[in-house]
Formats: C-alpha cells, sequence, structure tokens
C-alpha cells in the first residue's frame, strides 16, 4: 500500500511540473525560436507573464508624459510597447499575452493578405474572450461562413442607400435636439464628448432600433461597464483555464451586466413582436430591428436567424454604431478647434450647400471639404487602435509561415503614421491629402488607410458613420464658430476605442 502511495506522489510531482514545464516554458520558448528563425523577433518570452508586465509599466509611463503638449504623434503615447517594438525589432514582431503569443504586422503587403483573407485562412477571433463575448456575442463582428454572409446581407441592405437616405431626416432631428440644448453655452466652453456621446447613442437607437431615448440610455450604460471590465481585464493572465473556476468581482460583475443586457433588448424586440401580433402594426418596419425579425420569420433555413442571434446582432449595433462614431465627431471637433482655417474652409461648403437648411442627402455627398477632413482625421486619430485576426491552420504569410491558431494584429496607427507612405509630415493635419480621392491619398497601397478596415470585413456602418459625421458638423458650422478650450489637456488613450481622456471643452461663438 505504502509503495503505491508514494508511486502516486512521485508521479504527480514528477507529472505536474513537467506539464507546467511543458506549457509554460517549452512550447513559448519553441515557438519563439521557430519565428526568429524566419526573421520574426520581439521581446523575449517572459515566464507565464509574457510581456504583460513591460507593456503596463511602458503604458503608465506614457499616460504620465501625454498630458505634455498638443502632438498628433499619438502612436507612441496610446500604444508604447508597439511603437517601441517595431522600432526594436522592425516591422512585424513576436510578443507575448502571457503565454498567449501575438505576431503584429504592420507591412502593407501582409496587412493586404491577411485581411483579404482570399483562402479563408484568417479567422475572427474577437468574441472568444468571455468579456468580449458578453459585449458583442456572436453578432456580425465575430461571425464567420455562412452566418457572417446571412448577416452581413441583412446589415448591408439596413445600412446602405434608400435606407440610409432615409434616415437622414432622424440624424437631423437628433442633432437638432442636440443644439437645442447647446443654446445655453453660447458663448461658453462646452465639454463635447458626453454631448457626442448622448448624440451617437440617440442615433443609432433611433435609426436601427426605433427605440425612444431612455431604452437606448438604459442598454448604452450597460454597454459602457461591460467596456471598462474588459479595459481593466485585457492585461490580466489566468493560465490553465483557470478563468472558468475562479470566478472574480468583475466577472460575476460582467455575468450580471450580460444578463441585464439581454433582458433590455429583449423588452424591446418583445414590443416591436406584439405590435404586429396585436394588430397595431401591419409589419415589423424597415429598419434594422425590423429586418432581423422578419429574417426571425422566414422559414427557409437559409435567411432564418434565432432569437438569440438577434440578440447578438443588437448588442453588436448598439456598440458599433456608438462608441466609434462619438471618437469620430470629438476628434474632429477638436481638430477643426485648432486648425480654424479647415473650419472655415468646411463652413464655407456647408453655407454654399445648404444655406441655412438642414442638410439632405444629396447635398452630403457633395461635401468635399468636410469629407476631407473626417478622413484626415481617421488617419491620425482612428477609433479602431487594432485589428486582429487569428491563423485558421498553419499556413503562409508573405514569406513567412505561421503556426496554427496564432493571433495576428494589425495596428492602423502605425500604417497611418508610416513616412514612406504618406511623406515626412505624416504627423500633420493636412486633409488637402485626399482632396484627389483615396487612392491618390496613399500613393495607390489600398492598405494605407484602415479607418474603416479593408477586405470583406470593411466596417458595415462606413457611410453611415459618414453621414452621421457630415449632418452633425454642418448643424454645428452653419451656428457657430468654436475654438479649443484653455484647460484642454492632450490626453489621447484607449479605452477599446481612441478617445480624449480628458474630454474636448471648447468656446462656442454663435456666428
Ligand atoms: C467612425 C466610425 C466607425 C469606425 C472608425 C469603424 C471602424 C471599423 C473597422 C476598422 C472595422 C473592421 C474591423 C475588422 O476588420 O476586424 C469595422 C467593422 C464593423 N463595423 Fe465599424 N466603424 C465605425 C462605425 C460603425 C457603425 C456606425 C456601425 C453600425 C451601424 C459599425 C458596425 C461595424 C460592424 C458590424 C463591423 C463588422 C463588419 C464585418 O465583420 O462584416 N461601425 N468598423
Amino acid at each position: 500500500m505504502i509503495p503505491l502511495l508514494a508511486l502516486c506522489v512521485f508521479l504527480f510531482l514528477l507529472i505536474i511540473p513537467s506539464i507546467i514545464f511543458y506549457k509554460l516554458c517549452w512550447i513559448p520558448l519553441r515557438l519563439q525560436r521557430l519565428m526568429e528563425s524566419q526573421g520574426i523577433r520581439g521581446p523575449p518570452y517572459r515566464f507565464l507573464h509574457g510581456n504583460t508586465r513591460e507593456i503596463i509599466k511602458m503604458k503608465q509611463q506614457t499616460k504620465d508624459a501625454a498630458a505634455m503638449d498638443i502632438s498628433h504623434d499619438i502612436f507612441p503615447i496610446i500604444l508604447p510597447h508597439w511603437y517601441s517594438w517595431i522600432k526594436l525589432y522592425g516591422n512585424n514582431f513576436l510578443y507575448w499575452i502571457g503565454t498567449e503569443p501575438e505576431i503584429v504586422v504592420t507591412e502593407p503587403e501582409l496587412v493586404k493578405e491577411i485581411l483579404s483573407n482570399k483562402q479563408g485562412t484568417f479567422r475572427k477571433i474577437v468574441a472568444k474572450r468571455a468579456y468580449w463575448k458578453k459585449l458583442l456575442g456572436d453578432g456580425l463582428i465575430a461571425a464567420e461562413g455562412e452566418k457572417w454572409l446571412k448577416l452581413r446581407k441583412l446589415a448591408n441592405h439596413a445600412f446602405h442607400g434608400e435606407s440610409l437616405k432615409d434616415m437622414v431626416p432622424e440624424i437631423t432631428a437628433c442633432v437638432e435636439t442636440m443644439l437645442e440644448k447647446w443654446r445655453n453655452y453660447h458663448g461658453k466652453e462646452i465639454e463635447v464628448c458626453s454631448e457626442f456621446k448622448h448624440l451617437s447613442s440617440e442615433v443609432i437607437s433611433r435609426t436601427a432600433f426605433g427605440s425612444n431615448c431612455l431604452e437606448g440610455r438604459k442598454i448604452f450604460d450597460m454597454l459602457s461597464k461591460l467596456i471598462v471590465l474588459i479595459s481593466r481585464n485585457m492585461l490580466k493572465i489566468r493560465p490553465f483555464g483557470l478563468g472558468k473556476f475562479i470566478r472574480t468581482q468583475d466577472d460575476k460583475e460582467a455575468d450580471k451586466i450580460e444578463q441585464l443586457l439581454h433582458d433590455s433588448i429583449m423588452e424591446i424586440v418583445n414590443k416591436r413582436q406584439d405590435e404586429v401580433q396585436t394588430g397595431k402594426a401591419d409589419s415589423f418596419g424597415n429598419d434594422f430591428l425590423g429586418s432581423l425579425l422578419k429574417s426571425h420569420h422566414d422559414t427557409d433555413p437559409k435567411s432564418h436567424i434565432s432569437a438569440a442571434e438577434i440578440i447578438d446582432e443588437c448588442k453588436t449595433f448598439y456598440f458599433g454604431g456608438q462608441e466609434t462614431t462619438f471618437s469620430l465627431l470629438s476628434w474632429t471637433t477638436f481638430l477643426l478647434a485648432i486648425h480654424t482655417e479647415w473650419q472655415d474652409r468646411a463652413r464655407e461648403e456647408v453655407l454654399q450647400l445648404f444655406g441655412q437648411q438642414n442638410p439632405n442627402s444629396d447635398g452630403l455627398s457633395r461635401l468635399k471639404t468636410v469629407n476631407m477632413i473626417l478622413y484626415e482625421t481617421l488617419r491620425l486619430y482612428g477609433a479602431v487602435t487594432n485589428i486582429v485576426r487569428r491563423t485558421g491552420s498553419r499556413m503562409k504569410l508573405g514569406k513567412y509561415e505561421l503556426p496554427a491558431n496564432i493571433r495576428v494584429s494589425i495596428p492602423p496607427l502605425a500604417l497611418h503614421r508610416n513616412p514612406e507612405i504618406w511623406g515626412q509630415d505624416a504627423h500633420l493635419f493636412k486633409p488637402e491629402r485626399f482632396a484627389q480621392g483615396m487612392a491618390k491619398a496613399t500613393n495607390g497601397i489600398p492598405t494605407a488607410f484602415l479607418g474603416f478596415g479593408f477586405g470583406p470585413r470593411t466596417c458595415v456602418g462606413l457611410n453611415f458613420a459618414i453621414s452621421e459625421a457630415k449632418i452633425t458638423f454642418s448643424m454645428i458650422l452653419q451656428r457657430y464658430k468654436f475654438t479649443l478650450s484653455s484647460d484642454y489637456v492632450h490626453s489621447p488613450f484607449i479605452l477599446l476605442t481612441a478617445q480624449p481622456q480628458r474630454g474636448v471643452g471648447i468656446l462656442l461663438q454663435p456666428l
């Protein structure tokens, strides 16, 4: 009996350390060597933590230094680790979030290969992490294959062409409501980030879901809480799937929010269904929610979507429609407040096209200067700072051979600041770059600008977001001149999207 027990203890003491050694040392070091032999270097893997401690330290250092002056060179400030590793190890490098390897790619040709995804080899990754899944579910941002095709078709229809035209009066009404409030700030300062956060929530709630501001606000409050939890836990290491067994306070909070989010969305969905079932309405409606419900009730399995898919899709669009757009509106205001010559040029264009009338959809497509300003803002301060994929199987990328199931990250900021593409003045705000169109601005390199992504997964809300921004700035410029508050502190940071951490205060002068 005793020898058997001793044998068990001996095996236990031998096997457990061997597994730990294999998983936490052998595999990472072998991968590191494999990639190095192909020319992909990077910061050395450290036991269990990978490079997370260095990342946290570098981020802390730049956070303290960030507020010093107004420079548009924000890559070293908001992504200091990637910035310094590109300098040290070259355009493509390998680093570690805990034991999870990630290859960062910034060479335009390779980026094109990844995002074109011709053989379907570079997969989406976003919802595989627990917190992300709570935020987006398996909606359009995360879906793949047949499901992605089905969802993309629905979204394309809802956010393009005639549907988009029909939304113009709704968006205009939302901006009017915001500007009514601005009347109380004539000659005073107003912080616009919170204004735009509210506006973009209102716009997506009304245009896509026909929901009122109260219903929408409840959902956005919960999404905002989830975003904070995601950011807080992004670099926390939990090896061996420990996260499944040990529940932290944040995990429990996230579960609670997920349930509340589900219930709030179901309320909106059920209300719309009940209207049809009780005869109050004769159809589910022409907005995005209406299309989702029509598909839900479609018996053809090719078009049918489940109730769970409706919930995920609602979460995806509430999130996608707000976070990114509010960032674009805030940064554009900041740039126009300090580059008042561009503010004047944009105003002149708006007044020529619309006079004092509300914008209309034909006029929006003719706003060339405003368009150039928006694209230059997205180049310098793009909301999305990381486009992530995962290799499905062992595969080639350019001259490299990548292992299966490895994360591949593309930082748009690195391409947007590349002086070989954009010139030595890449850090300057020069909307005139886009005067002759995108191809000319990017020197014919299609992945030089990734503000809305590239390839089949390009942002489905692109036209919607640009229209919303054009309407918003047309209506602001018709009424006001504005300059930057003397209290403004330049501290861009990432809370999933790139945002002005301490807001953007402007001084409003009515015209
Ligand atoms: C200025 C505003 C916006 C920016 C900068 C932006 C940026 C992006 C980027 C870079 C991607 C590609 C992500 C990837 O390839 O992994 C993307 C995808 C997506 N965006 Fe946007 N977006 C904006 C507005 C919107 C709006 C208003 C909506 C919804 C109405 C939206 C919904 C989506 C969805 C659903 C996807 C996933 C598309 C797919 O995978 O097929 N976005 N966005």
